[in-house]
């Protein structure tokens, strides 16, 4: 019997625990002590995140017949990315602190200054976090009592660091040393990646790791174009790797160095109405994740504030999910006009407008782009699966299950088969028959060794849907029935070899 699910408190923790033991995630370059915003999927990772992928993949190209996938390269040349602005905008801001060495991205590290009875007596500092406010305000408590202050502190209020005078950013405390005097004012650093191609270590020969996929589908339009047999409106899909040498990467795989992305260019007649697309194209990326798995409990949309928008943005939405440390960026969803296009046709003096046969009409298509990393949708799935349970026995025993409750489509095994005992030849042979016969279609586990419950446990703990066990009954009574164990409900029951396929045909899709 089990209780309802219950997550425990420092879920971030468990997360990291449990993705190193089973082998979903390693540090990169572990034994060497590991290389910060880099990570490797273990045999259970790379399962689960090639299945979110072909998920993506089939649902977003295969199944849909205005959509069409390519793959282009990670290093273009460097043109590319001149004239789509990222060789002189794709920064962050950058604050160092001279006396640790310690680097900080300045929009997330705030401060305040410390006021008492209207005075400005000081500054506090805090990095970004769930309650950033809280963290001033203690900071700012804990500096009037260090200083024996007398008076009334006012509220904290906070601001980053891209918003303080220079006169006010000597005062500023680093978060590294505590002490203020050593930040210097916000700098941009471009986040590329550089490499040089060719035998040649110049100027001429710097190229750059791509920071988005979305360029190789501006790039490559006209070749899909003339050959794909597209017509308006259609979307350039890919997923590949991504590079970018954050300043702060953090939160496990949240935001890392090297990453995967999936993304859509969405290509719309001129005159189309943009935010009609916009809207299908957010219900279409949330209703897919919750064909993975993830509740609405954690999903939310943010509308990026319209002065905040770049000048050729008609608008963006993200779809946030609730992460163990806070409700972060998951999906973007951007309306980015015919910019792109625009500017490759500028840069390359290649003409980018195509006719519309509909309208007799010839342009540069408008584009919708839902952009999401699979890495990030990688950590979603854990914290919405990730669950620890009491579970009492038939003797009364009750021990804590850890269980991934995956979504069948995404979980990295599908079903594991058991025969009862290791020493009986019957039982041994039909289950590695099964085995064999599921593994034609589906990943699946074989499993002799420890005792039933044990051998459960294991499979709770990667997300396996679906036990099956071969026991006496299947090889002496008609029928050839295994029992079929599940995952959440542990409900067990009989099931023929044609009922467990049809089971995982409808389930695994
Ligand atoms: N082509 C548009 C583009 O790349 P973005 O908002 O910079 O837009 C899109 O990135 C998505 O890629 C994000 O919503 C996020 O899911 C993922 N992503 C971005 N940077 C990442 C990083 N450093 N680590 C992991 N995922 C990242």
């Amino acid at each position: 019997m089990s209780t309802p699910t219950a997550q425990p408190e420092n879920l971030m923790e468990a997360i990291v625990s449990l993705a190193k033991r089973r082998g979903f995630v390693f540090p990169s370059s572990e034994i060497y002590g590991g290389l910060n915003g880099f990570f490797d999927y273990g045999p259970m990772g790379v399962e689960l995140k090639k299945n979110i992928r072909d998920c993506w993949w089939n649902d977003m190209v295969r199944r849909r017949d205005d959509v069409v996938g390519i793959e282009t390269s990670i290093i273009m040349h460097p043109k590319v990315w001149q004239a789509s602005g990222h060789v002189d905008g794709f920064t962050d801001p950058l604050v160092d602190c001279k006396a640790s060495k310690q680097r900080f991205r300045a929009d997330q590290l705030f401060f305040s200054p410390v006021v008492i009875d209207g005075e400005v007596k000081g500054y506090v500092s805090a990095l970004e976090s769930e309650d950033t406010v809280g963290a001033l305000q203690t900071a700012a408590e804990a500096f009037k009592r260090k200083k024996a202050l007398q008076g009334a502190l006012a509220p904290v209020v906070a601001k980053d660091m891209t918003e303080a005078a220079p006169e006010e950013i000597a005062q500023i405390p680093s978060p590294a040393t505590g002490e203020p005097g050593s930040l210097t004012p916000p700098r941009a650093f471009n986040m590329m990646f550089e490499t040089n191609v060719g035998a040649m270590r110049d100027a001429s020969s710097v190229s750059y790791l791509r920071p988005e996929t979305a360029q190789g589908m501006f790039v490559d339009f006209k070749n899909v174009v003339d050959t794909g047999r597209v017509k308006l409106p259609f979307g350039i899909a890919q997923t590949g790797k991504s590079f970018r040498n954050e300043i702060t990467p953090r939160n496990f795989i949240f935001r890392s160095r090297e990453f995967e992305q999936m993304e859509v260019q969405f290509f719309i007649h001129e005159d189309d109405d943009w935010a009609k697309w916009h809207r299908y194209w957010i219900d279409w990326c949330i209703d897919w994740l919750r064909s993975i798995g993830l509740p609405d409990t954690h999903l939310s949309e943010y509308d990026h504030l319209k002065e905040k928008l770049a000048f050729y943005s008609k608008g963006t939405t993200d779809i946030m999910f609730k992460f163990p440390f806070g409700v972060q960026e998951l999906w973007g969803i951007a309306a980015r006009g015919n910019y792109d296009l625009t500017q490759h046709e500028k840069a390359s003096g290649v003409p980018q407008a195509i006719f519309d046969e509909a309208s007799k009409k010839k342009f540069i298509p408008h584009v919708i782009e839902p952009s999401v990393g699979l890495d990030r949708i990688f950590l979603a799935v854990l914290t919405a699966a990730y669950a620890e349970e009491p579970v009492t026995d038939e003797k009364g025993n009750t021990e804590i299950r850890t269980v991934l409750r995956l979504s069948p489509r995404i979980a990295p095994v599908k079903v594991a088969v058991f025969p009862l005992l290791k020493n009986k030849e019957a039982l041994v042979e039909r289950a590695k028959a099964l085995h064999k016969k599921l593994q034609r279609r589906y990943a699946v586990f074989y499993d002799e060794v420890g005792n039933i419950g044990k051998r459960y446990r294991r499979q709770d703990e990667i997300g396996t849907p679906y036990c099956v066990t071969i026991d006496f009954d299947t090889i002496e009574k008609e029928g050839d029935t295994f029992t079929l164990r599940e995952r959440d409900s542990m409900a067990q029951r009989r099931v023929t070899e044609a009922e467990l396929f049809a089971l995982l045909d409808e389930t695994v899709y």
